[in-house]
């Protein structure tokens, strides 16, 4: 396989979907960078199922809502050798609507989801050989190119990611392809409405497959090079009602 050997850094990667992320990753021959920041737990857990099926993955811990130790995660990625892929998993999301809105919690977003992000790609990018090629994912949300009403600073910060998505793919081609994933219902959240309420606005009448998601991001990262700048809708069909 195409990713063996290869180090992946996943943000976000001691629970639900970037604990998926990784074991894909991980599965695929990938060392897998598990990047985490208060799951301690979580992440050894990820850590110790991928190494029990004979995987690699080496645990990295950072708070992303500090865009300085953003830059500098990179540096400690690298300390175990080159980097060839980022998926950009890490993220919070409050339900709050325009009058709950502050400067504190819009930061705290726009720091996390977006600025994150850039920092870790533009140290990623900066660091690359001159030989060096990668991959970069950013996990979007199909709000994010249909903004509503509610989780604004969220959905204005992933709004940004799916701008960040298409300029970094064309500031760093033809070395690194950038490709991001706009999520409809993958995993319900913990504090959200009821799954059933969600699930009635999706065309294809159901949460996702984790195994979809792992499908996704493989074809992103080992599949076609040709692909960048693009954004993949994994939402059932969501962003169409
Ligand atoms: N779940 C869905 O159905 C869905 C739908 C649409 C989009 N998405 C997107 O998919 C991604 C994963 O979703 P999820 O539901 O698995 O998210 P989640 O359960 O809320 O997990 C969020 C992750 O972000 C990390 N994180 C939060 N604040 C951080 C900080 N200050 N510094 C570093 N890391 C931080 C957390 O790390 P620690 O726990 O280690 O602190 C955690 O691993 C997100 O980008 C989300 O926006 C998910």
């Amino acid at each position: 396989m195409s990713l063996e050997g290869k180090s992946i850094l996943v943000t976000g990667a001691g629970v639900r979907l970037g604990r998926q992320t990784a074991i894909t990753l991980a599965a695929a021959g990938a060392i897998v960078l598990l990047h985490y920041n208060s799951s301690a737990s979580g992440a050894e857990e990820t850590a110790g199922e991928i190494r029990s099926q004979g995987g690699k993955a080496i645990l990295i811990q950072a708070d992303l809502s500090d865009p300085h130790q953003a830059g500098l995660l990179m540096d400690q990625a690298r300390k175990h050798g080159p980097v060839f892929g980022i998926v950009h998993n890490a993220a919070i999301f409050e339900p709050l609507r325009l009058p709950d809105v502050t400067p504190e919690n819009w930061q705290r977003h726009m720091d996390v989801n977006l600025a994150s992000p850039f920092f870790i790609s533009q140290a990623f990018f900066n660091g690359l050989g001159p030989e060096d090629h990668g991959r970069i994912i950013t996990m979007l949300d199909w709000r994010a190119l249909r903004p509503g009403v509610d989780h604004l600073p969220y959905t204005i910060s992933k709004a940004g990611l799916a701008a960040l998505t298409k300029t970094l793919a064309q500031s760093m081609a033809p070395r690194v392809t950038v490709n991001g994933i706009a999520l409809g219902a993958i995993l319900p959240p913990s504090d959200g409405p009821s799954s059933d309420k969600i699930i009635q606005l999706v065309p294809m009448k159901r949460w996702a497959d984790l195994d979809e998601l792992g499908k996704t991001i493989l074809f992103l990262m080992d599949g076609p090079e040709y692909i960048t700048g693009e954004i993949i809708h994994l939402d059932g069909g969501r962003h169409l009602v």
